[in-house]
C-alpha cells in the first residue's frame, strides 16, 4: 500500500480498532496452547481485543499461521493482517552458538550468515519479526542474560549488532526469506545492580552514552525495524515509561522512527516499580513515551480509549503508533500477501538442511575458546581416551532461548565420537548428573532430572574406574543450559557441586585431564584450571556442537576463539572488564606496592582470563610494533603495524587486536579500548605484517559535556593477542 493509503486507513479505523492494533498477545489465544516466555497476568485481554489485536508472539508453524491469518482477517473490520513475532535469538530450528559464543568468533560477518539462515527458517514457518539482536553491554557474570549478548565491549557489540540486523533484514524486509529485526533491550538492561535480574540500573549519563548506547545506535543506523523497551529503571525512571529515554534519546537524537514494543508485561510493571499509581496512569505514561505495542498486558486495550476521550492523551499519539505498526506490516508486504513466506513444503526442505547444519558446525567451531593447553590437546591416534562427564551424552547443548531445539536434531559428544571408533581406544562414562540435589534450585522444576544419591555414587565410581585406565580424560562438564538466560541470576560462579566432586575424584586417579566446558556465562575456573591440563570453552554450541567438539579435540579444527567477556578470578571481583579506569591510585602488581593502591588484599585486580584472550594449537609471535608517524591532525590518519609469525607446527588463525589508550581527557579515559581487529590465518613458520589505520573517529568519546568528539593529546597504541597486551607506541593528536 502507498503511505497515503495507510494514513487514510488509520483515519477510517474506529478508536477501539486503533487501540487494539497496539495489543500483542501470544499465539495461544488463537489456539489452545502457547509458548509463554514470561508470566501471564490476569488482565484486560478479552475476546474482542484478541479479535482485533495487531500482532502475535509465538510460533505455530506455517500451516497454522496461515489458518489463523485467514480466520482473523475474515473478521477484521478493515482486513488488516496480523504480524507474527518470535524470539529467534541464535537460530530457529538449526541452532547456533549462543550470542556470547558468537562474540567469541570476532567474526560479525559469520553472524550475519547465521542470521540469514535463521531468517529463512523463520520466514517459511510464518514468522515476520524476531526479537533479536540483544545488544546489551554486559560486565557482570552474575546476570544470566550475558549469554544473549556479544559481550563487554561496545565496539564488538556494535559490529555484531550491525551484522545481525543486516542478516535478518537483508536490504528489504519485504523480500523473500527476510524478517524484521528488533534491537533490545533499550536501555542498559545489562547493568542491573548486583547482577540481579530485573534490578535497578544506575549509570551516569556519560557512562550510558559512552558505553551502553552505541550498539543500539549502530543497529538503528543499520535500519533495524523495531526496538524493545527494557524492564529496568534507568536512574530512577522505568524505561518503558521513560519519555526522555524513548522520545528525546531514541527517537529525536538517534533518529529511530520504527516500532517500539514493550517487553513482556513491562507496561504493567511501571506500576510495580512505583512510577504509575494504576493501570490507567501506566497506559498514559507508556503511550506518551512512544511505546507502540503493549506485549501481553491488555492495558492499552482497556485504558487508552478513555484516556483519549477524557483528553488526557492526545489521539494523535495513538494514530502515530498505529501508523508505525501498519507501516511495518506494509514493508513486510503483508497487505498484499498476508502469508509472506509461510510455506509448509518449504518448511520441510529448508529447516535443518545440510547447508544449514554446515553453517552451524562452522559457527560452533569458531566460537570455541581454548583457555589452557599444555599440549594434551589435540588427541593423538591410538590413545586410550576416557570420555567422562554429564555432557558426554548430553543433547541439551543449546542456549536457553533455543525454544525450538530438539534433542534428536542435536549432535552430542558421544554421537560425534562414535565415528572415531578404532581411531582412539575410547570409553564413555557419564560420571555425574549435570545437577545434584543441592543444585536443583538453580533451574525451573520442569527442567530437573532427579538422580538418587546411590546413582550418583555409582556413576562416580564408574568414572574413577574409567579414568584409572586411560592415557587421557576428556572431562565434559558445565552449566545446565538454563542456568544462564532470563531469570537466572546467581551469586556464585562455580559449577554444580556434583560436578566439582567428579573433577576432584577423576583428578585423584588421573591428572591428564582436558576439560570441555559448557557454559552460558563467565565462570570461576580457578579449581578447574588447577586440576586440568587443558580447558576448551565451548559455551552452548548448538545443533552441531558434538561434531564441532570432535573436530577440535582431534585437531581437524584448530581453535581460534577469543573471549568477548572477561572470566573473573572469582565472583567477588565482578563486575570486571578490561576497559576500566585507572583511578588516582592505580595498582601495578609489578611495583610490589600493595598498600594504599586501588587493589584487593586477597585477590589480583586482573580477571583469570581477560577480554580478547584465547589460545591456539599453534603459537604466534608478535614483533616490530610501529606507527608511521608520531603526530596526526584530526583529518589525517596513522598506520600502525605489527609483524605476526606462526611459530608453531600447525596452521592457525589469530585475531589480532588493536587497542588505543587516550592518556587524558575532559572525563577520565579507560586503560585501553578495542578499536579494530583482524583474523589472520598463517601456515607454520609464515609471518605477515598486519596493519591498521587509525583515524580521528576512533579517538572520539563521550566528553564531559555529553558531546562526542576527540580531544588533542597523547595516545598509546597497542596491537596484540588480547586486552592484557602491554607494549605500546605513542602518538599525539594535535
Ligand atoms: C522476555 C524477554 C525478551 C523477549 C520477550 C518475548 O521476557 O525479556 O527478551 O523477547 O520476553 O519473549
Amino acid at each position: 500500500m502507498k503511505q497515503q493509503e495507510l494514513i487514510d486507513l488509520v483515519k477510517d479505523m474506529s478508536l477501539t480498532e486503533k487501540v487494539n492494533q497496539l495489543l500483542q498477545v501470544t499465539s495461544g489465544f488463537y489456539i489452545d496452547e502457547a509458548i509463554l516466555t514470561g508470566p501471564i497476568r490476569e488482565n484486560g485481554i478479552t475476546e474482542e481485543s484478541i479479535a482485533e489485536a495487531g500482532t502475535v508472539i509465538g510460533l505455530l508453524g506455517a500451516e497454522k499461521y496461515k489458518e489463523i491469518q485467514d480466520s482473523y482477517m475474515e473478521k477484521h473490520p478493515h482486513k488488516i493482517p496480523l504480524m507474527f513475532m518470535f524470539d529467534v535469538i541464535n537460530g530457529f530450528r538449526t541452532i547456533f552458538p549462543i550470542p556470547l559464543g558468537q562474540g567469541a568468533t570476532f567474526e560479525p560477518e559469520l553472524s550475519k550468515r547465521l542470521a540469514q539462515v535463521a531468517a529463512k527458517e523463520s520466514a517459511v514457518s510464518g514468522i515476520h519479526v524476531t526479537f533479536a539482536p540483544m545488544v546489551d553491554l554486559v560486565r557482570d557474570a552474575r546476570w544470566g542474560r550475558v549469554m544473549e549478548s556479544t559481550g563487554e565491549d561496545g565496539k564488538l557489540n556494535s559490529d555484531f549488532a550491525k551484522a545481525m540486523v543486516e542478516g535478518f533484514q537483508g536490504d528489504d524486509v519485504g523480500q523473500e526469506y527476510n524478517i524484521a529485526a528488533c534491537v533490545k533491550h533499550f536501555a542498559a538492561y545489562g547493568a542491573p545492580t548486583a547482577g540481579r535480574e530485573y534490578n535497578t540500573v544506575e549509570l551516569s549519563e556519560n557512562t550510558l552514552r559512552g558505553y551502553y548506547l552505541p550498539a543500539y545506535k549502530v543497529a538503528i543506523d543499520a535500519g533495524v525495524e523495531m526496538v524493545m523497551t527494557s524492564f529496568n529503571t534507568l536512574n530512577g525512571v522505568p524505561a518503558t515509561g521513560n519519555e526522555w529515554l524513548m522520545r528525546d534519546v531514541l527517537r529525536d537524537e538517534m533518529g529511530f522512527d520504527g516500532v517500539l514494543i514493550s517487553d513482556w508485561t513491562a507496561i504493567e510493571e511501571i506500576i510495580y516499580h512505583g512510577y504509575a499509581k494504576d493501570r490507567k496512569q501506566a497506559a498514559e505514561l507508556a503511550i506518551k513515551a512512544g511505546v507502540d505495542i503493549d506485549m501481553m498486558t491488555g492495558i492499552y486495550s482497556k485504558e487508552l480509549a478513555a484516556l483519549i476521550e477524557s483528553g488526557k492523551v492526545d489521539e494523535r499519539l495513538l494514530d502515530e503508533s498505529v501508523l508505525r505498526i501498519l507501516m511495518l506490516k506494509n514493508k513486510l508486504g503483508l497487505f498484499e500477501n498476508p502469508y509472506k513466506d509461510a510455506d509448509p513444503i518449504k518448511e520441510k526442505e529448508v529447516i535443518l538442511c545440510e547447508e544449514h547444519r554446515k553453517t552451524a558446525l562452522e559457527a560452533a567451531e569458531k566460537s570455541f575458546v581454548l583457555l589452557e593447553n599444555d599440549g594434551i590437546l589435540p588427541l593423538k591416534k591410538g590413545e586410550k581416551v576416557a570420555f567422562i562427564g554429564p555432557f558426554v551424552p548430553e543433547k541439551e547443548i543449546y542456549g536457553a532461548w533455543s525454544m525450538l531445539a530438539k534433542d534428536e536434531d542435536t549432535v552430542s559428544i558421544a554421537d560425534a565420537f562414535a565415528k572415531f571408533e578404532g581411531v582412539y581406544d575410547m570409553t564413555f562414562t557419564q560420571g555425574s548428573p549435570v545437577l545434584g540435589a543441592e543444585d536443583y534450585k538453580l533451574i525451573p522444576k520442569h527442567h530437573v532430572k532427579e538422580v538418587s544419591k546411590a546413582d550418583e555414587e555409582r556413576m562416580l565410581a564408574e568414572a574413577v574406574e574409567a579414568a584409572k585406565g586411560a592415557d587421557k580424560v576428556i572431562l565434559a562438564i558445565g552449566e545446565h543450559r538454563v542456568m544462564s538466560g532470563e531469570a537466572a541470576s546467581r551469586t556464585d560462579l562455580l559449577l554444580p557441586e556434583v560436578q566439582q566432586r567428579l573433577l576432584r575424584a577423576v583428578h585423584e586417579v588421573n591428572p591428564n585431564i582436558a576439560v570441555v566446558l559448557f557454559t552460558g556465562r563467565p565462570l570461576d575456573l580457578r579449581e578447574i584450571s588447577e586440576k586440568s591440563k587443558a580447558i576448551l570453552n565451548v559455551w552452548m554450541p548448538g545443533t552441531e556442537g558434538g561434531n564441532a567438539i570432535a573436530n577440535t579435540l582431534t585437531g581437524n579444527f584448530n581453535p581460534s576463539g577469543k573471549l568477548p567477556m572477561s572470566f573473573p578470578y572469582n565472583v567477588g571481583q565482578v563486575p570486571v572488564h578490561y576497559n576500566e579506569y585507572f583511578t588516582g591510585r592505580p595498582f601495578d602488581p609489578k611495583s610490589g606496592e600493595v598498600m594504599y593502591r586501588s587493589n584487593y588484599r586477597d585477590i589480583p585486580n586482573t580477571p583469570l582470563y581477560p577480554f580478547g584472550y584465547g589460545l591456539s594449537y599453534t603459537t604466534f609471535a608478535y614483533s616490530d610494533l610501529t606507527i608511521n608517524k608520531n603526530q596526526m591532525t584530526a583529518d589525517e590518519q596513522i598506520t600502525a603495524s605489527i609483524t605476526l609469525k606462526n611459530t608453531g607446527d600447525c596452521t592457525g588463525t589469530e585475531t589480532v587486536q588493536l587497542y588505543i589508550r587516550d592518556c587524558f581527557g575532559s572525563v577520565v579515559r579507560p586503560r585501553k579500548e578495542l578499536k579494530d581487529y583482524q583474523k589472520v590465518t598463517l601456515q607454520p613458520g609464515e609471518e605477515q605484517v598486519i596493519s591498521f589505520t587509525i583515524n580521528e573517529e576512533m579517538l572520539q568519546f563521550c566528553r564531559v559535556d555529553m558531546s562526542f568528539g576527540s580531544e588533542p593529546g597523547e595516545f598509546h597504541v597497542y596491537i596484540g593477542a588480547d586486552s592484557s597486551t602491554e607494549e605500546y607506541v605513542a602518538f599525539e593528536l594535535i
